[in-house]
Order: structure tokens, then C-alpha cells, then sequence
């Protein structure tokens, strides 16, 4: 048998194993996806869900990605485009070189992505959803085989009964409103002659009241990405638009206004002011936004009402960490954003921060959590992964786990 067909059936076996082991379908398909695109070796691979019913919105939606651009903001007609026509007509379309293609725009939504070879097999499930897998182009360079393409072709029909089987499946993925779009975002930082390109083309949106856990290994680029869409850094080139309005080259002032407005803060370190006790770290702020939440209710929120008094010198580090959420929330802001909140604490006292983190995002907060702690992407509504500048993976966790239940 040709090495890469035994690759791809030890894969698929592989793939199927992972399936029963999982806990949960969303577990099921995302092990699947990630164990079946290893053995195909592709570069990208996407599952895409239509809602079949007639309440549905007639398009076709992504449900996990990995290796590919954010794809959120995407979807496709049922009956047009590759990936619409494969979820309508159920039957597989390959495109083993891409110039085969007549209608290159057929995956125009693989932003940034040179496409060279694709297919997309169907995937159904039940009565009310159907869909397809997407791949597109081999790590290698090299073009996908037909036998590839037949053995991803019988995995996802294996994920297909697995979906009929799984009766806890939703038919459509619920999410609000999106607030940020960033598309195609870089930032080079130039020391005399030498220009470090930090950011290479992040596309990513960010939906009202999610809880966005962003995760990549130190110097990806995390802390940079949130400084720009926290308004305290402009990119060097691209989009970034809040509400619609964009922000990527706005004045000083603008931004001030926009941090001041929307924005609150929270870094690994407390950056507390050491002379003031609790309320009046959170008055210094209060008195300088126009509609601030009242500082003892700030602090009953994050459960520091009996500390209001206390000095950060007389505090633990979980306890100076809440009252810098308190500060954060005494602006009222729509949206939080975190960088590594619980990088300097112990477990206890991470799992206390994180359950006033889990409690503020109950109530509309929008969160934005930078972190490298594994663990704490199973409170994530979604977790976005960054790898060299860039945004590689973005993956939806539809069961959230409590902070309570997190273990490291
Ligand atoms: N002002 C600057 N001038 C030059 N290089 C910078 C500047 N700010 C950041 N960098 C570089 O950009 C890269 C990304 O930095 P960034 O702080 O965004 O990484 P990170 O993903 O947040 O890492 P960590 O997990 O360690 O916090 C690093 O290599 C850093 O040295
Ligand atoms: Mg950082």
C-alpha cells in the first residue's frame, strides 16, 4: 500500500479511537479533525455546519477550525461555493491542484491563505444539520491523492454517526454581536536599523459578552495584539474597528477617549497605588470617568467588602488582584482585557481571581484573557491561538467548566 494511504488509514483509525474516547462531540470532533489532518497532512482544515432546518439562516457556518485564518465572520450560501454546494448536494468536491478550480473564489474566506490543493467532503448528522470538512493545502507543498481524500471522505461519515449518536449536539453555535474586527493587523517595531515584525496579519473578531482566553507561546505576540485593541498602540498596518468605527490610525485623543469609554485593564502586576487603601485606589479612578460604578460596590462584586480599608501592603496578591478588577469595573467598561491576571499567584488564590473573572463575564462583560495556562481555556467561550506573529488556531468550547473546577 502507498506510505501516505497507510498513513492516512492508521489515521483514521486513530481518529476513531479519539471519537469514542471523548468526553463530549465537541471533544470528539475537534480530536478527529486535528488527528485526520495530521494524517492527510494538511495544512488547514475546517468543519462546516449548515442548518438545515427551516428556522436556519440558509448559510453555512464554520463550527472548529484549525490551522486557518479566524474564520468567524464567514459563511457561505447553501448551494454556492464549494463549501456550500458540499453541504447541499452532500457529494465530495476535490480540487487536488487548485487551478482546477473554475472559481478561485470559491475560498476567498481562506484570507492570507495561497490555496494549491483543496477538497471538502460532506459530513451529516442528524436531522437538522448537515455540513462539510474542508482541507486545504499539504504541509508539504505537494498536492492531496485521491486515496487521501477517499479515507477523509469515510472519516467523516464515522463523524457523521458519531453526531447521530450524540443527542447533546446543538444545531446552531449562539453568539452576540460582533464588537471588534481586526483584519490583516501588523506591528513592526524599528530600534535604529533593525525592524522587528511582531504581528504578521492577525484577523480575528471578538463577539460581545464571550469569554476570548488568547494563548501562545512567549513572544508571539499576545501582550502586543492587546495593547492595540486596548487603544494603547497603533498597528502598523491593517484594520481594527470597534463598533464598526476604525481605530488602526486614530489620533492620541481618540484613543484616549475609546480606552476611557470601553476599556478596563487588569496586568499581572496589580499596579496598585501603595498610599492609598482599597476604595480610594478605586476613587482615584472613579473620579476621572464620566458614569463610574460606586468603588463599595465595585469591591462587593470581587468580595473585598471588609477590605475596603486595607493598604495593598496588607493584602495577599489574590486580594491586591481583585481590587485591581474592582478598579477595572469602576469604569462600567464593555469590555475587559487581562494580560496574564494570574501569572503571579498561587493556585488558591488564581482560582478566587478567576471565579470574580467567571462571575463578571455572567453578567455581559465582554473578557479578553491573555494567558499561559492551559488550563484556564476550559472557561473559555473560545480560545485563539498565536503562534509567531499570527493567528493559528481558534477553537469554540461549548461546554464551559467552572473556575471551581479547574486543576493545575
Ligand atoms: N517596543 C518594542 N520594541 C521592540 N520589540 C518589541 C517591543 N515590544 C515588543 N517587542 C517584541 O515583540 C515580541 C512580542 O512581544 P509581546 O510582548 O507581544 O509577546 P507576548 O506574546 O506577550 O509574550 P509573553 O508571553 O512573554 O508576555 C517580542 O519578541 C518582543 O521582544
Ligand atoms: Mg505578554
Amino acid at each position: 500500500m502507498d506510505p501516505s494511504v497507510a498513513q492516512a488509514y492508521r489515521a483514521l483509525n486513530e481518529a476513531q479511537n479519539a471519537i469514542r474516547r471523548a468526553d463530549t462531540l465537541d471533544q470528539a470532533l475537534q480530536e478527529g479533525l486535528r488527528v485526520l489532518m495530521r494524517g492527510c497532512d494538511a495544512q488547514a482544515a475546517v468543519i462546516w455546519y449548515g442548518d438545515g432546518s427551516d428556522s436556519g439562516d440558509g448559510r453555512v457556518h464554520p463550527y472548529f477550525w484549525i490551522g486557518a485564518p479566524d474564520l468567524t465572520s464567514c459563511s457561505h450560501a447553501l448551494g454556492v461555493d464549494v463549501v456550500g454546494r458540499v453541504v447541499l448536494t452532500q457529494e465530495s468536491e476535490r480540487y487536488l491542484t487548485f487551478a482546477e478550480a473554475n472559481d478561485p473564489a470559491t475560498v476567498c474566506d481562506f484570507r492570507g491563505v495561497d490555496v494549491t490543493s483543496m477538497f471538502c467532503v460532506p459530513f451529516s448528522g442528524g436531522d437538522a444539520i448537515r455540513g462539510c470538512i474542508q482541507f486545504v493545502n499539504k504541509a508539504d507543498g505537494t498536492r492531496f491523492t485521491i486515496e487521501e481524500t477517499d479515507v477523509c471522505e469515510m472519516m467523516a461519515m464515522v463523524a457523521g454517526m458519531a453526531v447521530e449518536d450524540n443527542e447533546r449536539l446543538q444545531p446552531s453555535w449562539h453568539h452576540g454581536e460582533t464588537i471588534m474586527e481586526i483584519r490583516g493587523v501588523t506591528r513592526e517595531f524599528t530600534n535604529g536599523d533593525v525592524v522587528t515584525r511582531v504581528l504578521k496579519g492577525v484577523n480575528l473578531d471578538v463577539f460581545e459578552g464571550e469569554f476570548l482566553v488568547l494563548l501562545g507561546e512567549s513572544g508571539c505576540g499576545k501582550s502586543t495584539l492587546l495593547n492595540i485593541l486596548g487603544g494603547m498602540d497603533h498597528p502598523t498596518s491593517g484594520s481594527f474597528k470597534f463598533c464598526g468605527e476604525e481605530f488602526a490610525q486614530a489620533s492620541q485623543a481618540r484613543l484616549t477617549d475609546y480606552r476611557r469609554d470601553n476599556i478596563g485593564f487588569i496586568f499581572q502586576s496589580y499596579n496598585l497605588m501603595p498610599n492609598l487603601n482599597a476604595r480610594q485606589n478605586l476613587e482615584l479612578i472613579a473620579s476621572l470617568v464620566p458614569n463610574p460604578m460606586n468603588a463599595d460596590e465595585a469591591l462587593e462584586i470581587v468580595n473585598l467588602g471588609e477590605r475596603k480599608e486595607n493598604y495593598p501592603s496588607q493584602m495577599s496578591g489574590g486580594q491586591q488582584q481583585r481590587v485591581s478588577i474592582a478598579r477595572a469595573l469602576v469604569k462600567r467598561p464593555s469590555i475587559i482585557m487581562a494580560d496574564e491576571p494570574t501569572a503571579a499567584l498561587d493556585y488558591t488564590t488564581s482560582i478566587e481571581v478567576l471565579e470574580v473573572m467567571e462571575k463578571i463575564v455572567s453578567e455581559g462583560t465582554t473578557m479578553i484573557m491573555v494567558t499561559h495556562n492551559e488550563e484556564i481555556c476550559r472557561m473559555a467561550d473560545r480560545v485563539v491561538r498565536m503562534r509567531n506573529g499570527q493567528v493559528y488556531e481558534v477553537t469554540v468550547n461549548r461546554r464551559k467548566a467552572h473556575a471551581t473546577d479547574l486543576v493545575w
